[in-house]
């Protein structure tokens, strides 16, 4: 499938570019066609070509993961246990564990584990079929770790074949050291502000900046004063929005025309049709709901009728989504979020790929683009979301280079 034509709202979502027979005419890392085999092979350009032939399995744009927490330097498992035997994820965070629990691990680790640990995940995204991967930090929450969780990232996308595409996050929440002050999340934002943000955008080390705004993280008022001043700097907001209570973070996010609002299962009416009105992406991440057993997931019918461009992220990281996998957000989307696998995949490729400002480049097979590509080990392309919690992804292509392949 092809998924040409740029981003997706409304009944356009389910339009994938289906074809049967198809091939992809790569040269030096980006697609110089794309149609029917036998026209393809008739180009002069195709006589020389290497040729793979993927024996009648489906071939799709790679996914672009617009949501994920890379970076951080250990699990929580021990969380996981308590929240299955009925503590809720807020009232763990409110006893220092959940996000603050990851922010001691992180500062305790040395960068050698750090980058490992990224290494090993972004292989695991490859292994999916993910090509580019946007990467949040906010496991470090100060100065010093912050910067070297963004640095990393750079380091990453330059050492390995998956783009990386960073977001700086040191709003994620009130660090610890600074809860006990007088005004501590003032100070904290202070911080943000005036030290860390001038350094970011000096050093060139992110394109976006987000903030958790909900419950227990930042208000409205103080995500407003941050994401204004970002966008003064250059780097274009993104927001956690409506996860855990509805905030109004939706409608900051469309006020300040955000890149995406992601989460959303506690939208309104009214936050639809904003977001339906708007170019801000609703980035939905289901894994979230699942793997804290909620049963409230966002509701992407309304969204999707209601004319929001719709997008689906892994959200990977260790306190509510740890997983990579791509495949396994799609499943969630079509039996939890009632989406369709064409819906589901459109969301997971072009429109992901909107979200992170690089439509032109990536999301969908067209000449001109990165010869992005995943081919999966089916007959049938609504297979992939069908087989839950499996990996049928047979080969994963970035840039024209293969990244990884079954035997
Ligand atoms: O996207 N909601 C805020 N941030 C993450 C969770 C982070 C954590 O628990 O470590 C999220 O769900
Ligand atoms: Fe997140």
């Amino acid at each position: 499938m092809t998924l040409r034509g740029g981003p997706r709202r409304g009944n356009s979502l389910s339009k994938i570019g289906l074809r049967k027979d198809g091939a992809v005419l790569v040269r030096q890392g980006r697609i110089v066609a794309v149609g029917p085999r036998a026209q393809v092979e008739r180009r002069a350009e195709a006589k020389n070509a290497e040729k793979i032939d993927v024996g009648g399995r489906v071939v799709l744009p790679g996914f672009v993961d617009s949501h994920t927490h890379l970076i951080h330097a250990a699990s929580r498992a021990e969380e996981y246990e308590l929240k299955i035997q009925g503590k809720s994820y807020e009232e763990i965070a409110r006893k220092g564990g959940g996000i603050l629990n990851s922010v001691t691990k992180l500062r305790a680790a040395t960068r050698e584990v750090l980058k490992q640990r990224g290494l090993a995940a972004l292989s695991e995204f490859a292994a999916y079929g993910t090509t580019t991967v946007e990467a949040k930090s906010g496991y470090g929450l100060d100065a010093a770790n912050e910067l070297r969780i963004l640095q990393l990232q750079r380091e990453l996308g330059q050492e390995q074949p998956l783009e990386i595409v960073s977001t700086f996050l040191g709003a994620h929440v009130v660090p610890a050291e600074y809860r006990g002050k007088p005004d501590g999340a003032e100070k904290y934002l202070a911080l943000l502000m005036e030290r860390l943000l001038p350094e970011v955008v000096v050093n060139d080390l992110a394109e976006y900046c987000d903030v958790f705004c909900d419950r227990g993280a930042f208000t409205v008022r103080q995500s407003k004063k941050l994401l204004t001043k970002a966008k003064e700097h250059g780097l274009r907001p993104r927001l956690h929005a409506e996860q855990l209570s509805r905030t109004g973070a939706t409608q900051l996010a469309v006020e300040l025309e955000a890149a995406s609002c992601d989460h959303l299962e506690q939208v309104n009416d009214s936050d639809i049709r904003a977001l339906a009105r708007s170019d801000t992406v609703a980035t939905l991440l289901p894994g979230c709901d699942f793997h804290l057993g909620w049963k409230q997931y966002a509701p992407a019918r309304k969204l999707i009728e209601a004319g929001a461009i719709v997008g689906l992220a892994t959200d990977f990281n260790p306190g509510t989504s740890p997983t990579m996998s791509m495949p396994m957000i799609l499943s969630l989307a079509c039996s939890q979020l009632r989406m369709t696998p064409a819906e589901a995949i459109a969301a997971a490729t072009i429109n992901g790929a909107y979200a992170l400002g690089r439509e032109k480049t990536v999301g969908s097979l067209e000449a001109g683009k990165q010869a992005d590509l995943a081919v999966y080990e089916v007959e049938d392309y609504r297979e992939i979301p069908y087989h839950f919690g499996m990996n049928l992804c047979w080969m994963t292509m970035k840039r024209g280079e293969i990244v990884q392949m079954k035997d």
